[in-house]
C-alpha cells in the first residue's frame, strides 16, 4: 500500500530526461554571467541550451544560449511572433519583459538581456511557431548573423538603438529617415531564398542580405526590423515587423507585429502576401 503512494513519483523520476543531464543543468544555474558570451568565455560552456543570466542590477533570468553559430556565445533576448495578424505590437523602447524562453516560438518574448547586455552583433533565427527549444536549430527556415560590430555605434543593444530610432508614427519619411541596414552573413539560406519568403510584389523593392531597423513606409508609419532585407521603397509594412503606431492604409489589414504580411490574403504568397512559412515562424533575436 505504501508503495502505491510513491508510484507516480517513481514514474516521474524514471521518465526524467536523465540524471547526468539534471546535474549539468544544476551546475549551469551557479554561474554568474551577464550574457551567453560570458558563459562561454568565463565559464567555458559550449553546449546549446538554457542558462541563467544575471543583469547588472542583479535580476536573474533564464534564456537560450546558441554556443555553436560562428563560434557561439549568442544570447536570445527577444522573439517576435504573430499568432493573429490583427494582434498586438512589440514595445521596443521599454524595459518591460514578457513571455518565457520555452514559449519563445509560441508567443512574443523579451527578457532583461534586451536592455542589459552590451553587445556588438546580432543573430536572427526564423523558427516555425510552437517548436520546442531543442528543435529550434533543426527546423529553422532562415538563420543569419552580423559581423561588423554595428551595435557599438548604437549604444550596444536594441533598447538604445530604438531610443535613437523610435518606432513611432510620423517621425520621418520613407528611406531618407530609415534606421541603419547592416550586411548579414547567412548560416541558413541566402539573399535569394530570403526574398522568396516575402510576397512577389516586395521583391522589386527589397535587397536581400541585410538586417534593417526602423523602416518608415509611404504613410509615415514605422516598423522595427526588416529581417534579411533592406527596403528600397515605402511599402515596408509588407516585409518588416514590429509595427509602431498607426497604419493609415487599409485598416484593419495593417495591424499586428507582422503588419501587412497578409495584405493579399493569409499565407497566400501572392501579391504582397508573405509565404505561410514566413508568416507562421517566430523571429528570434540574439546578441553577442
Ligand atoms: O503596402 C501595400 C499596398 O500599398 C499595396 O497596394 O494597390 O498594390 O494593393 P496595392
Ligand atoms: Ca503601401
Amino acid at each position: 500500500e505504501t508503495s502505491s503512494i510513491w508510484a507516480p513519483f517513481i514514474a516521474q523520476i524514471c521518465s526524467a530526461p536523465n540524471v547526468g543531464k539534471v546535474d549539468e543543468i544544476r551546475n549551469r544555474a551557479q554561474f554568474i554571467a551577464r550574457s551567453c558570451k560570458e558563459v562561454r568565455d568565463v565559464h567555458g560552456q559550449s553546449d546549446n541550451g538554457l542558462y541563467s543570466l544575471t543583469t547588472a542590477t542583479g535580476v536573474v533570468y533564464q534564456t537560450f544560449c546558441d554556443m555553436t553559430t560562428a563560434g557561439g556565445g549568442w544570447t536570445l533576448v527577444a522573439s517576435v511572433h504573430e499568432d493573429n495578424i490583427y494582434g498586438e505590437v512589440h514595445s521596443w523602447t521599454s524595459q518591460k519583459t514578457f513571455g518565457t524562453v520555452e514559449a519563445a516560438t509560441d508567443d512574443d518574448f523579451k527578457n532583461p538581456g534586451y536592455y542589459d547586455i552590451v553587445a556588438e552583433d546580432m543573430s536572427v533565427w526564423h523558427v516555425p511557431n510552437n517548436t520546442p527549444v531543442s528543435h529550434w536549430n533543426l527546423v529553422a527556415i532562415m538563420r543569419y548573423h552580423t559581423e561588423r560590430r554595428f551595435l557599438h555605434l548604437y549604444g550596444g543593444n536594441l533598447y538604445y538603438l530604438f531610443h535613437r530610432y523610435p518606432v513611432e508614427y510620423n517621425v520621418g519619411k520613407h528611406l531618407s529617415d530609415n534606421g541603419p541596414s547592416i550586411p548579414i552573413v547567412y548560416d541558413l539560406g541566402d539573399k535569394e531564398s530570403t526574398k522568396m519568403f516575402y510576397g512577389p510584389n516586395t521583391r522589386g523593392e527589397t535587397e536581400g542580405g541585410f538586417i534593417s531597423f526602423r523602416a518608415i513606409n509611404h504613410e509615415r508609419a514605422a516598423t522595427a526590423i526588416c529581417s534579411g532585407v533592406k527596403p528600397k521603397d515605402g511599402n515596408s509594412e509588407t516585409y518588416c515587423i514590429g509595427g509602431g503606431g498607426f497604419f493609415t492604409e487599409g485598416n484593419p489589414l495593417q495591424c499586428g507585429d507582422f503588419t501587412s504580411f497578409a495584405w493579399n490574403g493569409y499565407g497566400t504568397h501572392i501579391g504582397w502576401s508573405a509565404s505561410k512559412q514566413m508568416l507562421e515562424s517566430a523571429v528570434l533575436l540574439f546578441y553577442r
